[in-house]
């Protein structure tokens, strides 16, 4: 099969690791030269780290290297598709945009797959237009997507059952496990149950009732979490977490309303690992830093 990937950030990245290391040819793109090459470095680096751990040989990471382009050329990157997943920024109308485009420029059999974390699957398969609506599906992919074992599979009101079908295969060859929601609510299951142990967190934090490192060390070892969901912000980026609360709450309520705080932060540029800053402190490499 060849996977096309829309944006290569963060997980856009790791989706693509992921589909070549389960040997799928698969092109990258991204409108971002930067983006690009930061994404071709987090690759790499994941692939020795897989080679250090002797899951992955020589051989095989030049395969999976051989297997996998970035490209910022939409055409070359969508050509013979058998899957296009969309992975780009968490708004509506950059989504909406780009399948308009993809859809223009990709085989009529291929499928389309959208990794938001709780936006509509109908309201961005309007991008694609009616016709061509049915040919998408929800495909929730987890951070780090080579890791995580999970994805969500969402319709849409008008995805066709071909589509789940093929969005089924499509997991199955990446050796994931598959949940599927029967109707698109935003948030799916995991954004939804994660976002609201993430507001009380960031009450507690905010009411000065407990740090953020005693808050992520009670749900460790209090409540088994693999690790802390103030960590875990920062290690997802808190730009995207405040904008899926914003969302959310637009959606369900005001309940999962992000708090001032969590909204200064980004916009003092306090994004969380990407950036050095967020509720912790990181060095150049990611690893988790005293100042
Ligand atoms: N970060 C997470 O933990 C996580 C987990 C699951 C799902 N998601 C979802 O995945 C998507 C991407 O999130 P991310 O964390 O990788 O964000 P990110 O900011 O790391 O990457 C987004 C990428 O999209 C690119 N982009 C923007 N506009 C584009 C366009 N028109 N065409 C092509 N590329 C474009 C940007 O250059 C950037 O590289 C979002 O929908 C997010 O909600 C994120």
């Amino acid at each position: 099969m060849k996977i096309t990937v829309l944006g290569a950030g963060t997980m856009g990245s790791g989706i693509a690791q992921l589909a070549a290391m389960n040997g799928h040819n698969v092109v990258a793109f991204d409108t971002s030269p930067d983006a690009l090459q930061n994404g071709r470095v987090r690759i790499d680096d994941s692939l020795r780290r897989f080679a250090k751990a002797g899951k992955l040989s020589a051989d095989d990471i030049e395969n999976v290297t051989a297997r996998l382009t970035l490209t910022d050329d939409l055409a070359k990157a969508t050509c013979d598709a058998s899957v296009v997943v969309e992975s780009v920024i968490e708004k509506l109308d950059v989504k909406r945009a780009i399948f308009a485009e993809a859809v223009e420029l990709a085989p009529v059999d291929c499928i389309f797959g959208s990794n938001t974390s709780q936006l509509s699957i109908t309201a961005i398969g309007a991008g694609l237009g009616h016709a061509n609506a049915p040919r998408l599906v929800g495909i929730h992919f987890f951070n780090p997507p080579v890791m995580m074992r999970l994805v969500e599979l969402t319709r849409g009101y008008l995805t066709s059952e071909a589509t789940l079908d093929h969005a089924r295969e499509f997991a199955a060859s990446l050796d994931r496990e598959v949940v599927v929601l029967n109707k698109d609510v935003p948030g799916f299951i995991t954004t939804r149950i994660s976002g609201l142990v993430r507001m009380e967190c960031l009450r507690i934090l905010e009411e000065g009732v407990a740090s953020a490192e005693d808050i992520d060390r009670a749900c460790r070892l209090g409540l088994n979490y693999p690790m802390g969901p103030l960590e875990l912000g920062d290690f997802n980026g808190l730009d995207t977490y405040l904008s899926a609360m914003d969302s959310l709450a637009d959606s369900l309520g005001e309940r999962f309303r992000p708090t001032p705080t969590l909204r200064n932060m980004v916009m003092a540029g306090l994004t969380g690992r990407k950036n050095g800053k967020g509720f912790y402190n990181y060095d150049e490499k990611g690893r988790r830093s005293s100042e």
